[in-house]
């Protein structure tokens, strides 16, 4: 056979002839060179210097057990902060965070500004639009928020992180990457702060802040294997309501989220990205073209099915702030296409208990009939305020591609049983042209900023709604939630490329069998103290979301929207892909330039909170516990 090798090699190496120049936003054409890390003098290349020429400082491996601080000798000096402030893009770049609440303490107090603040709290844009803030700020540690809202007693910086550097261009992102890297700081990434568990923020660190890459462009033939068609570039900033409304002025749709503020080519399709259209066309990751990327050595290369592949695939699925900082995605666009929904919903009170729950089980039953039929579903089940009585409601039943004849077919069992069971149902209805004016009145805006509750959610399989027991076995189980006090959200959707097959990417496979997306979350009280909240937290986990977790043995959850504390995270989010992931990690970034809870790799580390409470508020560290852990930081210290 050995002959017959290269012949193999050439002829597969002429089927992936390259179909396109690489094209790039001229944004991304600004870029580090190496002659220009050259020009430098010595001190200023140990600064800024990619990872390859650099002879790193020689400190020793006591002194690197967690990533430097600026409590630290070794943090860089105020000299060296400067020089980086001049290498970027503009003077006002590199933001040394002030928390937004600062207002409602100590010396930069100011009542009037505190009040405006606390009034838009739960306003998604006051965080999303702020180089620090997050969605989820009980893993910033809650050291700086509204005294109303939450009373910190002081502001702190807590888990935000120190710098941020506002990127305008690549060369911001890979001075940024190689000057954390290289002053062995901790690096984070931030987009929009949607992210479920405090990933896009972490104390002492250097922030890398992508929200201002807004560029689209749109690719009229994109060629890429078996696909020839349209396709969209958009930057690393770029929100859902940007690109929904970019493609709709083509007449195309692409698969990105329901959420309106949603950083669709940062954490979402990173992480998989579940969306609206997924019935029909999977997940977002499943659509990725090509990604521009600047790795953990500070290079920008394109990882896309022919060049570096293996970095596709994991970027595909395998999670955010893991593999480098992604500056642009490009996915393929779809022809636009009619759509359908519908809402309704229940009410124990007008009802009775009984009546309220045949009818919510009567929903939940034929999920798999929705999702078949291409439909996405966002339904809220929850306790009312004194957990005695209960709603439903079904806002939006989301039918692309149907017409109101068609989703009324859809309809028709669900209707003819409830009709049986003698319970009212008269959906609204409402028939769009378009993809985008039907997101745009069907998803409301959600609120974030919770302080005190934790989410986990799971992937409940097909198999689960195939028999009767299995549908009882697995509605017990939510009902046991929502009775037990906790609001359900919940999302139907079968993200199985109907056509073609699932591409080979990272995307947890227990999606691949799913027909339910569930979250639900634990609330504390507010004043609760640390140990109250790690008890709420071990009964969450290990009680509600283990009877989750029985009920659909060997599948998953959705990392984007999961439990910080999720138990075996490895295997729920990404199944048999696990190992070949860390194999990428690896080799991609031996030196863990870039950490993230529950993050491929991140197994070697671990935030010591000031807490104890699972959260950014304190230095990362390697974790001294495990021998191998510490026995190959131990080799890659000796390398440099
Ligand atoms: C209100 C709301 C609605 C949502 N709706 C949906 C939905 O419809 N469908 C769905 O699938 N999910 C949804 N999510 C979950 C969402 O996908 C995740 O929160 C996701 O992490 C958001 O990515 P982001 O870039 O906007 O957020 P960020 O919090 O800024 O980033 C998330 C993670 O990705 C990393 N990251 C961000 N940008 C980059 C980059 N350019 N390169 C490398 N790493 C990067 C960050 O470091 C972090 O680890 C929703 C979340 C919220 C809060
Ligand atoms: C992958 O990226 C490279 C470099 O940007 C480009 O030359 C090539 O055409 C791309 N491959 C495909 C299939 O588009
Ligand atoms: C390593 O660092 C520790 C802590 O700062 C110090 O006590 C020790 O002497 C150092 N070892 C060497 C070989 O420099
Ligand atoms: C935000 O909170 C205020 C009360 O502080 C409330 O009136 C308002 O409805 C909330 N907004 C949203 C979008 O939930
Ligand atoms: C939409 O429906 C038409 C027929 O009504 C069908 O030909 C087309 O393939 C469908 N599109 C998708 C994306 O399923
Ligand atoms: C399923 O639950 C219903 C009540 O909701 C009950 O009537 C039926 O007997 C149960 N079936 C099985 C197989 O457990
Ligand atoms: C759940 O139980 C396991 C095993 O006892 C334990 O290790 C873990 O810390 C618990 N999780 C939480 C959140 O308490
Ligand atoms: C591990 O780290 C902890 C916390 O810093 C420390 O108290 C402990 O002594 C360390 N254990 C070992 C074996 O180094």
């Amino acid at each position: 056979m050995a002959p017959l090798l290269p012949a193999l090699l050439l002829a597969s190496s002429l089927l992936s002839i390259p179909s396109q120049a690489r094209i790039l936003f001229p944004f991304e054409q600004r870029q580090l060179t190496k002659e220009y890390i050259a020009s430098l003098s010595e001190e200023d290349q140990a600064l800024f210097g990619f990872d390859d020429e650099l002879s790193t400082l020689a400190v020793n491996t006591t002194d690197k057990r967690c990533r430097f601080g600026p409590a630290d000798g070794k943090w860089p000096a105020e000299k060296a902060w400067a020089k980086f402030s001049k290498q970027l893009s503009t003077d006002s770049a590199l933001i040394k965070t002030t928390p937004q609440a600062s207002v409602c303490y100590g010396t930069a107090k100011d009542d009037a500004k505190c009040q405006d603040l606390t009034k838009s709290w739960n306003n998604s844009y006051t965080h999303i639009d702020d180089p620090t803030e997050v969605l989820s700020p009980i893993y910033q540690g809650l050291t700086c928020q509204p005294p109303s809202i939450y009373n910190s007693g002081s502001c702190t910086l807590g888990g935000y992180p120190s710098y941020v550097v506002k990127a305008a261009d690549v060369l911001d992102i890979q001075l940024g990457i190689n000057f954390a890297r290289n002053g062995y700081l901790r690096l984070i990434v931030k987009n929009t702060g949607h992210d479920f568990g405090g990933k896009s923020t972490g104390a002492g660190a250097l922030s890398i802040w992508t929200h201002g890459l807004k560029d689209i462009q749109f690719l009229d033939n994109y060629a890429d294997g078996s696909y020839k068609g349209p396709a969209v570039k958009a930057g690393a900033g770029v929100q859902a309501f940007d690109l929904y409304k970019a493609a709709n002025g083509k007449g195309l749709v692409v698969v990105g989220g329901e959420g309106q503020t949603v950083g669709i080519m940062g954490g979402y399709i990173q992480g998989g990205g579940h969306s609206p259209l997924s019935s029909l066309y999977g997940m977002a990751a499943d659509h990725v073209l090509g990604f521009e990327v600047v790795t953990p050595t500070g290079e920008f290369l394109t990882a896309n099915s022919t060049s570096n592949p293996d970095l596709f695939f994991a970027l595909r699925g395998g999670g955010g702030g893991t593999f480098g900082v992604v500056t642009s995605v490009t996915i393929k666009a779809f022809k636009d296409l009619p759509v359908t929904a519908a809402s309704w919903s229940f009410d124990s009170t007008k009802l009775t208990k009984d009546k309220f729950w045949a009818a919510a089980k009567a929903v939940l039953d034929r999920s798999t009939d929705y999702v078949d039929s291409g439909v996405y579903t966002y339904f809220i089940v929850a306790p009312g305020a004194t957990g005695k009585d209960f709603t439903f409601t079904m806002q939006p039943f989301f039918a692309p591609n149907k017409t109101t004849a068609g989703l009324n077919t859809i309809l028709a069992p669900l209707q003819s049983q409830l009709t049986a069971l003698n319970i009212p149902f008269s959906p609204k209805i409402t028939e769009y042209k378009g993809f985008y004016p039907a997101w745009q009145a069907e998803f409301s805006l959600e609120t974030q900023s919770d302080v005190q509750t934790a989410f986990g959610s799971r992937l409940f399989p097909r198999s689960n709604f195939a028999s009767e027991t299995g549908r009882n076995v697995t509605f017990s189980a939510l009902r046991q939630t929502v009775e037990a006090g906790m609001p359900i959200i919940g999302f139907n959707l079968a993200p199985t490329l109907a056509r073609g097959g699932n591409p080979d990417n990272a995307v947890n496979p227990a999606w691949r069998t799913a027909v339910l997306h569930a979250i639900t979350g634990q609330r504390w009280d507010v004043k609760a103290s640390a140990s109250d909240i790690r008890a709420a937290r071990t009964s969450f986990t290990n009680g509600t979301m283990k009877r989750w977790r029985d009920v659909t043995p060997g599948s998953g959850s959705y990392l984007n929207e999961a439990d910080r504390l999720e138990p075996n995270w490895q295997q729920s989010f990404w199944g048999d892909k696990y190992a070949k992931l860390a194999q990428i990690k690896k080799e991609w970034d031996p030196k863990d330039v870039f950490w993230a809870a529950n993050a491929v790799g991140s197994e070697g580390w671990v935030v010591e909170s000031v807490d104890g409470l699972p959260n950014e508020n304190g230095k990362l560290c390697k974790v001294n516990g495990t021998k191998t852990a510490v026995v190959e930081k131990d080799k890659f210290i000796r390398v440099v």
